[in-house]
C-alpha cells in the first residue's frame, strides 16, 4: 500500500472529454473493471461522480503496468496520466467521458479490497438485508450515488426558497415528550429522573405552535421524526420531514407559499416545471370517487355508486347490504372484458386483503348482455337500469362491491390502482398534484368508542360550524389540507386553533379532559391565554418525495442508511441488546424474556 504522497486530485471521474485531451491530470477511485486485452490493461476508475477509463501499456510503461496486474476490483487508486482521444472505433457516447481515456505513468494504490459480497458493476439480484449490512458498498452503486445527490439538491432548493421567503431554521429538541401525532412513541429512559421517560418527536409539531407563540412567525427545519408503527413501501420508523409553519395566515396563503416551494424542488430536481395552483378535491369528492383520501388521479376508472339501485334489486347480498346502511359501489374497467378467470381470482384475492367479501364482476356482451356470475340474480330491467348507471358497453368489465363505506371505499380503491398497474397506466414523468381539503374534523374509533381526531386534537374546525362541536362533532369540518402526488400523501397541514375556548370544545368533542389535556400539553394549552396569534402550516415528507422524483420502488433506496421492514439496520444490528448494568442504571428491569415467554 502506498500514501497519497505529492498526488493531488485535478478532476472527478466524469470531467473529462475531448477538450482535455493533452493534458496532465491525476484521478483518484476505486477499479470497477479491469480488462486485459493482450497486453493493454484497461481499468474503469470510479468515483462518485462517474468513471473514466484509464490504460496501462506495457510498450509505454513496463513498470506500471506490471504494476496493474494485480489490481482488482474495488482496490482504491491514484494515478497521473495524460488525456488521450481513444480510437474513433473505441468511443461510447453513451458514457460522459467515453470519447477519451488517461494513458497512466503513474500508479499509486492506496487500498486493496476483499472480493467484495456483491458486484457493483451491475443490478445483481442482491437481497436488501446483504445491501443493508454492506450499505458504503450499495452507496458506490451510480443508481444509489445519484439517489443520495437528488436528496442534497432538494434539500438545498427547498432551503433557498424558503431562506428567500423570510423563514427561519430553528431546531427543536429531539428528547421531549409525547406528541399527537397518533402513532406509538420510541422512548427514552431518563437515568436521572427515575421511571421518567422522554419521547422521540413523531413531529416538531407543538413546538412549531410554540415558536409562533414567541413570534418567529416563519419557521422551517428538515427534521428527523420517529414513529413506532409497521412498516410499509413507503414508510419508515425514522423519516425527514420539510416541517413548516407560519403566523397570520389562512389556508390559502400556506398552499400558495408550499406550491413556490414545490415548483422551486422539482425545478431543482428533475428540473421540470410543474404549474400551480395544483387542483384541489374536498375530502368527500375524493372519497367518493377515488375511494381514498390520497387519490392517483392520473388515470379515471372511478367509483359509481348503485346502492340506490341495489336496495331495490333480487341480489340478496345487494340489497342487503343497501337496506343495512352500507354502500354498493362498482368500476367500469373500460375493454376489459378480455380478462381471464386467473386474472380475475387474483383481483378477487386483492380485495379480500381490504376486509372485502368479494368481488362481483360482469363482463359485458352484446346488446348489454351480461356474462357473470351474478347475472341470474338480476332482471332484465335492474341489468339494464345498471348498465346505464354505469355507461358499460361491449367488451367492459364491471366490479361491484357491497359491504360498510369503509371496506367498499378502501378495498375499490386498492382495485382502482390494482387495474391501473395491470393496464399500464402510470405514465412515466407525468406528476399529478392535487390538494385535498375539508377534511372531517373527528372520525368515529370504532374499538374506543370515541371520537378522534383526524389530524391531530390542534386543528382548526371551519369557523362556521363550532355551533356543531357539541351537537353533532362528525358533521364538523376541518381547516385541513394534504398534497397528494401520484396518489401518495407527501404533505399534511392546517390552520391551527389559537383560541382558548375553541382548543377546549374541540377536546371536550374528542372526550379529552381537562385533566388529561393538561397533563399531555398543558403547555401548549397555556400559550393560548398568552398571546397565541392566528398560525397554521404543514409538513412534507421528504423521503416519499425524493422516492417519486427518483422512481424509486421503496423509500429505502432514497435514504443513507435505512432500516428494514422489522426496524433493524444490518449494518450496526440495531436495536442491539444491553448489559444488565444499564438496564438496571436506567431503573429498568430486566426481564423483557419472561414477558416474551408469557
Ligand atoms: P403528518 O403526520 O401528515 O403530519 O406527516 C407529514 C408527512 O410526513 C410523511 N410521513 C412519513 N414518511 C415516511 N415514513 C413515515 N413513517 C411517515 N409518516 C409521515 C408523509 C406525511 O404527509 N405535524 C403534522 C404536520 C402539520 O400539521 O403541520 C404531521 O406530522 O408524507
Ligand atoms: P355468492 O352468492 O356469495 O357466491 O357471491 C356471488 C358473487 O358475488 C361472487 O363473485 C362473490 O365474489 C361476489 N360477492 C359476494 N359478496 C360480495 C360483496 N359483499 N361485495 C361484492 N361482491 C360480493
Amino acid at each position: 500500500m502506498e500514501s497519497l504522497g505529492n498526488f493531488r486530485r485535478t478532476h472527478y471521474c466524469d470531467a473529462l472529454g475531448r477538450e482535455n485531451i493533452g493534458e496532465e491530470v491525476v484521478l483518484m477511485g476505486w477499479v470497477l473493471r479491469r480488462r486485459d486485452h493482450g497486453g493493454v490493461i484497461f481499468i474503469d476508475l470510479r468515483d462518485r461522480r462517474g468513471l473514466t477509463q484509464v490504460v496501462f501499456n506495457p510498450e509505454v510503461n513496463p513498470e506500471v503496468h506490471a504494476k496493474a496486474h494485480q489490481l482488482r476490483s474495488e482496490w482504491v487508486l491514484a494515478v497521473r496520466g495524460r488525456v488521450e482521444a481513444r480510437p474513433g472505433d473505441m468511443a461510447n457516447l453513451k458514457l460522459a467521458t467515453g470519447e477519451i481515456e488517461v494513458l497512466v505513468d503513474e500508479l499509486r494504490i492506496l487500498n486493496r479490497s476483499e472480493t467484495p459480497p456483491f458486484p457493483l458493476d451491475e443490478e445483481s439480484e442482491v437481497s436488501d438485508t446483504i445491501r443493508l449490512q454492506y450499505r458504503y458498498l450499495d452507496l458506490r452503486r451510480p443508481e444509489m450515488a445519484a439517489n443520495l445527490v437528488m436528496r442534497h439538491r432538494a434539500v438545498q432548493a427547498v432551503r433557498a426558497y424558503l431562506n428567500g421567503h423570510d423563514f427561519l431554521d430553528i431546531e427543536t429538541p429531539m428528547l421531549t415528550r409525547s406528541t399527537p401525532e397518533g402513532a406509538r412513541d420510541y422512548l427514552v429512559p431518563s437515568r436521572v429522573n427515575a421511571g421518567r421517560f422522554y419521547a422521540l418527536p413523531q413531529s416538531p409539531q407543538l413546538f412549531k405552535q410554540l415558536l409562533m407563540m414567541a413570534g418567529m412567525d416563519r419557521y422551517y427545519q428538515i427534521v428527523k421524526c420517529f414513529r413506532d408503527e409497521d412498516l410499509r413501501a413507503d414508510r419508515q420508523p425514522e423519516f425527514t420531514q420539510i416541517d413548516m409553519e407560519m403566523s397570520f395566515v389562512d389556508e390559502a396563503q400556506v398552499i400558495e407559499i408550499t406550491e413556490g416551494m414545490i415548483k422551486a424542488l422539482f425545478a431543482a430536481t428533475l428540473d421540470i416545471d410543474v404549474q400551480p395552483p395544483f387542483a384541489r378535491i374536498t375530502y368527500d369528492e375524493a372519497m367518493a370517487r377515488f375511494g381514498t383520501d390520497r387519490p392517483d388521479m392520473r388515470f379515471g376508472l372511478e367509483l359509481i355508486d348503485l346502492t340506490e339501485v341495489a336496495a331495490g334489486c333480487s341480489f340478496k347480498v345487494f340489497r342487503g347490504v343497501a337496506d343495512g346502511g352500507g354502500t354498493v359501489r362498482a368500476i367500469n374497467a373500460k375493454g376489459c372484458a378480455g380478462f381471464s378467470r386467473k386474472d380475475l381470482d387474483n383481483l378477487t384475492d386483492h380485495v379480500l386483503q381490504f376486509g372485502a367479501k368479494g368481488l362481483a364482476w360482469v363482463k359485458m356482451k352484446a346488446g348489454g348482455e351480461w356474462q357473470s356470475p351474478i347475472g341470474k340474480f338480476f332482471t332484465d330491467e335492474e341489468r339494464e337500469r345498471i348498465n346505464s348507471v354505469l355507461g358499460a358497453e361491449e367488451g367492459d368489465l364491471l366490479f361491484f362491491g357491497a359491504d360498510t363505506p369503509a371496506v367498499v371505499f378502501q378495498s375499490l380503491g386498492e382495485l382502482r390502482v390494482e387495474l391501473a398497474r395491470r393496464l399500464d397506466l402510470f405514465k412515466n414523468g407525468v406528476y399529478n398534484f392535487v390538494w385535498v381539503t375539508d377534511f372531517p374534523l373527528v372520525e368515529y374509533d370504532d374499538k374506543e368508542k370515541r371520537f378522534q381526531a383526524l389530524h391531530h386534537p390542534f386543528t382548526a374546525p371551519r369557523e362556521d360550524q363550532l355551533d356543531l362541536l357539541e351537537t353533532d362533532p362528525a358533521a364538523v369540518y376541518s381547516r385541513a389540507y394534504d398534497l397528494v402526488l401520484n396518489g401518495t400523501e407527501i404533505g399534511g397541514g392546517s390552520i391551527r386553533i389559537h383560541r382558548k375556548d375553541v382548543q377546549s370544545r374541540v377536546l371536550g368533542a374528542l372526550g379529552i379532559s381537562e385533566q388529561e389535556a393538561d397533563e399531555k400539553f398543558g403547555f401548549l394549552l397555556k400559550s393560548l391565554d398568552l398571546g397565541a396569534p392566528p398560525h397554521g402550516g404543514i409538513a412534507f415528507g421528504l423521503d416519499r418525495l425524493l422516492m417519486i422524483i427518483t422512481g424509486s420502488s421503496s423509500i429505502r433506496n432514497v435514504i443513507a442508511f435505512p432500516k428494514t421492514q422489522k426496524a433493524t439496520c444490518p449494518l450496526t444490528d440495531a436495536p442491539a441488546p444491553v448489559s444488565r448494568k444499564q438496564l438496571t442504571e436506567l431503573y429498568l428491569r430486566p426481564d423483557w424474556k419472561e414477558k416474551q415467554q408469557s
